[in-house]
């Protein structure tokens, strides 16, 4: 038998000297770090700063392994270097596998070359080719579910599938069978018989994430090169897995009110100032709320970042979009990494000057198409260069822009891969695109980011393609490119529920699809399903069929208003719901298990979400159903259209004509319910209504001025209304943010009551 190593304490970290010592950090009492040095210097992308809190755990000699304890996990490990993790309770929740490998069968070269000759792939054993590649395998329960994983496509629980974390535009339609998409977010979270834990492998390599694909009997990660890095996050429920994922990699921070509004974007209308004039008046004229209108690469000059072509926009783009503006319509461009490489266009020039390109291995500026043709990348890498970058910026922000959408920053390339010894740095180290790939989007958010928040002082909008774990810090997401097909409508559900449980709070997919031609009724379904996704934008590719609100005529223009309608009645919802959010990482849009992991209805349920703890929503997703069978989880319910009262964990069928979303809101819920509205205003309300579900409730209410940072001085309202034996009340219960609601408005079931501030008690009073 191996005998144990000797270890060395220092504070936290705990070394057991193997051959190869492996450490141990414990950062605070659930969350622990396993880390093997395999010589890959550098920091962590998606963890800032030291995150270890002073935490009480021993660690213990138990003859055959030790152990360390904490309150919350314990962590064992033997002489074979096996490590297995219990919870406070003993239950087992990371397991090393100790079986034989179950490889998936291959075919002989000759076969292969057949299967491949019609087209098809031939699934592999993984190669370990790679002097670099490491893999850790863990076993599964036959009672186990995995969610998590950032934005991979497929359904809600991973189990049986494997994936690629290497960020890729594939333009292939997005079904469950791709391995990988735009972002890579190594985060995968579990229920083991019920027992939820979380493993975050925090390597930049290409890595490969085998969910249970390969057996039944094991999951593995594998990654081509880097240090083996992950970290044990334990917790009570799913939620405290996230809250601790999410205070290791950060949270999203609250947005600008406005931002959660409808956002109307088409690659071309930014063609010209007419054409962009033309949906801003199809807005007003259909009464159709929105808040922002995207400007795709059309209105650059010949794709060139950081330029705007004046000849299409009357010779003043910043006329266009002050006006733009003063309409309640906030203008996004989009900026693309890849700068065109023209020696008499000044980013271009500047970029060369002063070596802020990625160089291939001989030392040239790398070069590669995208839309503006031959095109140099910034290396985004280096602090120097996200900058450059932010500061190129204020190009825009002067025009008066109030967000920017980044995208092809995989990096996408027209003309094959980047080969993988590009030189890009790592921070101002130069190191390999290999290694760098996969946090390009992450550093050219938080350059956006930087930018925006020095030149305008609000919250910055920015929306990006790619990312990373942690890259929520920085940005709002959307999915990339889908396209007007059921299963995409379909799949949106636990793509965004998935990415929320990564971190990810701030996301939506392109209403309506992007590639493909749309119909009415997709379209119709689309903009109810998604009514409460974070990020409200409708999306399509040039030369597809419209889909603006208006584009098939009625009833689908009534329909799509009337849920824009209801989407702006829910925004204070949604604000709250971001500044919990912001303190506990909890996503807005979150799968059923979520709130409930202990219900096995729930573990796979694909076709319905919830808002916050209290709103279920269940969309029609399929084309011609005008049914749906909605479980209902634990609890009683209310249905948001007529009232009827249903008892939770059963089954129910509700009518879902082709204008009905079926909504339900938790009993005993109260509810703020903002004014009607075509625009997120920068003025202060002074008026809230209040709904109530049932007959009592309790509800807290977040308020402050929706655009800058002053809130974190304390320049921020909480409310509280409760209702008790029928009998409302408002309380004024943090006042920091001056101007308060003079009046609000508490619905009850049969009646409204309303109250009047009194601003010398700083409290309400009932008229
Ligand atoms: C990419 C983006 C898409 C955009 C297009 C043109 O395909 O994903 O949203 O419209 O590029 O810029």
């Amino acid at each position: 038998m191996s005998v144990l190593p000797s270890y060395q304490q220092n504070k936290q970290t705990i070394t057991f000297t193997f051959p190869t010592p492996i450490q141990f950090t414990v950062i605070s009492p659930a969350i622990i770090r396993v880390f093997i040095d395999r010589g890959e210097s550098g920091q962590s992308y998606a963890i800032e700063d030291d995150k270890t809190v002073t935490t009480d755990f021993q660690v213990k000699d138990a003859g055959d392994h030790y152990t360390i304890q904490t309150a919350a996990l314990s962590v064992n490990l033997d002489a074979d270097q096996h490590i297995d993790v219990f919870d406070k309770n003993g239950n087992a929740l990371i397991t090393d596998y100790r079986g034989p490998r179950e490889h998936l069968k291959g075919v002989d070269k000759v076969h292969k070359r057949l299967v491949e000759a019609e087209g098809h792939s031939v699934t592999q054993a993984p190669t370990k080719s790679d002097k670099g590649y490491y893999e850790i395998i863990k076993s599964l329960s036959p009672d186990e579910y995995i969610y998590g994983l950032g934005d991979k496509t497929g359904y809600l629980n991973k189990r049986g599938f494997a994936y690629d974390n290497w960020n890729v535009d594939n333009p292939a339609p997005q079904l469950e069978i791709l391995p990988n998409i735009y972002k890579s977010i190594p985060v995968m979270l579990g229920l083991k018989n019920g027992h939820p834990y979380g493993i975050f492998f925090d390597n930049t390599y290409q890595s490969h994430l085998d969910m249970g694909k390969e057996s039944d009997h094991y999951y593995f990660y594998s990654a081509v090169q880097g240090n083996l890095d992950y970290y044990i996050i334990g917790g009570t429920t799913l939620k405290d897995v996230v809250t601790n994922y999410t205070y290791l990699t950060g949270r999203t921070p609250l947005p600008q009110k406005w931002t959660l509004g409808y956002q109307q974007s088409r690659w071309g209308y930014s063609a010209s100032e007419e054409e962009v004039k033309a949906i801003a008046d199809n807005l007003e004229k259909y009464d159709l709320p929105c808040d922002a209108i995207h400007f795709d690469v059309d209105y650059m000059n010949g794709y060139r970042v950081f330029t705007w072509d004046k000849d299409k926009y009357n010779g003043n783009p910043k006329k266009f979009i002050t006006k733009l503006q003063k309409r309640g319509l906030k203008v996004i461009p989009i900026i693309d990494p890849g700068v065109k490489q023209d020696p008499d266009y000044h980013i271009y020039a500047e970029g060369l000057k002063k070596g802020y390109f990625v160089k291939a291995a001989n030392g040239d500026v790398y070069i590669n198409k995208v839309w503006p043709g031959k095109s140099a990348f910034p290396d985004f890498g280096r602090p120097e260069v996200r900058k450059w970058w932010a500061n190129n910026g204020k190009f825009l922000t002067d025009l008066g822009v109030a967000g920017i959408w980044i995208d092809m920053n995989e990096p996408a390339t027209f003309e094959g891969p980047i080969p993988d010894d590009t030189v890009f740095s790592d921070q101002n180290t130069p190191s390999t695109h290999k290694k760098m790939h996969n946090v390009y989007g992450h550093n050219m958010a938080k350059a956006t980011y930087t930018g925006l928040k020095e030149q305008t002082g609000n919250r910055p909008f920015v929306i990006t393609r790619a990312a990373y774990a942690g890259t929520q810090k920085y940005s709002t997401v959307w999915t990339g490119d889908n396209r007007s097909m059921w299963p995409h409508i379909q799949m949106m559900i636990p793509q965004l529920c998935n990415l929320g449980l990564s971190g990810f709070s701030f996301t939506g997919t392109d209403i309506g699809g992007f590639a493909s031609d749309t119909t009415p009724e997709l379209l119709t379904r689309w903009i109810e399903a998604a009514i409460f996704s974070p990020l409200l934008r409708n999306h399509a590719a040039l030369g597809t069929r419209q889909q603006e609100p208006w584009a098939f005529g009625e009833p689908t223009l009534s329909i799509y208003r009337k849920y824009l309608k209801l989407r702006y009645r829910f925004i204070p919802y949604l604000y709250d719901l971001f500044a919990k959010e912001s303190q506990s990482g909890l996503p807005i849009m979150r799968p059923v298990v979520l709130n409930d992991d202990q219900d096995p209805r729930v573990r796979d349920l694909n076709d319905e979400y919830m808002v916050g703890d209290d709103i279920l929503v269940a969309p029609v997703v399929q084309k011609s159903q005008i049914k749906r069978l909605v479980y209902l989880p634990a609890g009683n319910w209310v249905d948001f259209w007529n009232g009827t009262e249903y008892a939770g964990k059963q089954d129910i069928v509700v009518d879902a004509p082709i204008d009905k979303l079926p909504l339900f809101i938790r009993q005993n819920t109260i509810l703020p319910w903002g004014p009607a509205v075509s625009h997120i205003s920068d003025a202060a309300l002074h008026a809230m209504t209040f709904r109530v579900y049932g007959n009592q409730g309790t509800y807290q209410h977040y308020q402050d001025n929706g655009r800058d940072f002053k809130y974190q001085d304390g320049e921020w309202n909480n409310y509280t209304i409760s209702v008790e034996h029928g009998k409302a009340s408002v309380k004024l219960t943090h006042h920091g943010y001056q101007p308060v609601y003079q009046q609000v408005t508490v619905e009850l079931a049969d009646h409204a009551v309303t109250f009047n501030y009194d601003a010398d008690h700083e409290s309400y009073v009932e008229k």
